[in-house]
């Protein structure tokens, strides 16, 4: 089967000092809402620039829809139409005056006519909830607002993969429920997304599969439940085990016959999992 994403024995440093990602493996076959997950400086951000072509590595090779990245102009200019990737600080991405001209520079870069151009703009800002900001000047913004026209950038080039790097990082409460819904609805639109954060509550709440890095490597990979209640892997990779995922845990260590009981992925499905507690016959007395 042909990969989304694959890293093949990936190493990369930025200097001779130490190696960023070392001898990293990493396949993904099928369209998912993906977390990688990390502490701080284990190699989350330089991993994502090498899946986008912009650091290329030292040693090994990475694939795109089953192709090896092709570093040329041309080969990367194809690349960013499949893999979007938004920046940890939206500062990085964002140059345009305004925030229509920002959005519109990718599309007119691919040589769409301007009314194209302003069709596709007009809609991605609409899909964001900015539309209200479009002749904003960027630096204005707040941070909640550039990242989601920093979003708006790279949604409005439909690429297939979308690498965000910690996208909630400084978000309010409702604006991490706003931007956790639109990933959802692009995910539901058949587009494979891949986020960093060190946040695993909240990648065991949204994602479906887990990376994680440990000082550049992969400490451990698989279904979002999985890597999760791999308490060891977590602790070593200087990471809290999800708050549902602990109180769910300690749960089962005093009723023993929930042990075979998947483990609650939301707070309904805890109260639920806590109803069933209360009910186990062996402990109705
Ligand atoms: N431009 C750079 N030049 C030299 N070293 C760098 C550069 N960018 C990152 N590094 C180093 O590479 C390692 C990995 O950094 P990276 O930014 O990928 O980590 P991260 O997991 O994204 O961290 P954070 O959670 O703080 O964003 C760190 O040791 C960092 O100091
Ligand atoms: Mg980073």
């Amino acid at each position: 089967m042909r990969s989304i994403l694959e890293a093949r024995d990936v190493s990369f440093a930025y200097g001779p000092a130490a190696w960023a990602i070392c001898a990293l493996n990493l396949r993904l076959e099928t369209p998912q809402r993906v977390c990688l997950l990390g502490a701080n400086g284990v190699g989350k951000s330089t991993l994502l620039l090498l899946l986008n072509g912009t650091l290329r590595p030292q040693k090994g090779e990475l694939l795109v829809l089953g192709e090896p990245i092709d570093y040329s102009r041309k080969g990367l200019h194809r690349l960013r139409r499949e893999v979007g990737m938004v920046l940890q600080d939206p500062d990085d991405q964002l140059f345009g005056a305004t925030v229509e001209q920002d959005v519109a520079f990718g599309p007119l870069n691919n040589g769409l006519s301007s009314s194209e151009v302003r069709t596709q703009v007009g809609e991605t800002l609409a899909r964001l909830g900015v539309s209200h900001l479009a002749q904003r000047p960027i630096h204005e913004l707040s941070l909640g607002e550039k990242k989601r026209v920093a979003l708006a950038g790279i949604l409005v080039l439909r690429p297939r993969i979308i690498l965000l790097d910690e996208p909630t990082a400084g978000l309010d409460f409702a604006g991490v429920s706003a931007m956790l819904d639109l990933l959802n609805e692009l995910h539901q639109a058949g587009t494979t997304l891949l986020i960093s954060t060190h946040d695993t509550d909240l990648a065991y709440a949204w994602a479906q599969e887990a990376w994680l890095l440990g000082d550049g490597r992969v400490a451990a990979q698989g279904p979002v439940a999985e890597v999760m209640m791999d308490r060891a892997a977590l602790r070593r990779a200087h990471l809290k085990v999800p708050s549902i995922v602990e109180f769910a845990l300690s749960l089962r260590e005093v009723f023993p016959e929930l042990r075979d009981r998947p483990l609650p992925a939301t707070q309904e499905a805890l109260a639920e999992f806590l109803q069933r507690c209360c009910q186990e016959p062996s402990h109705a007395a």
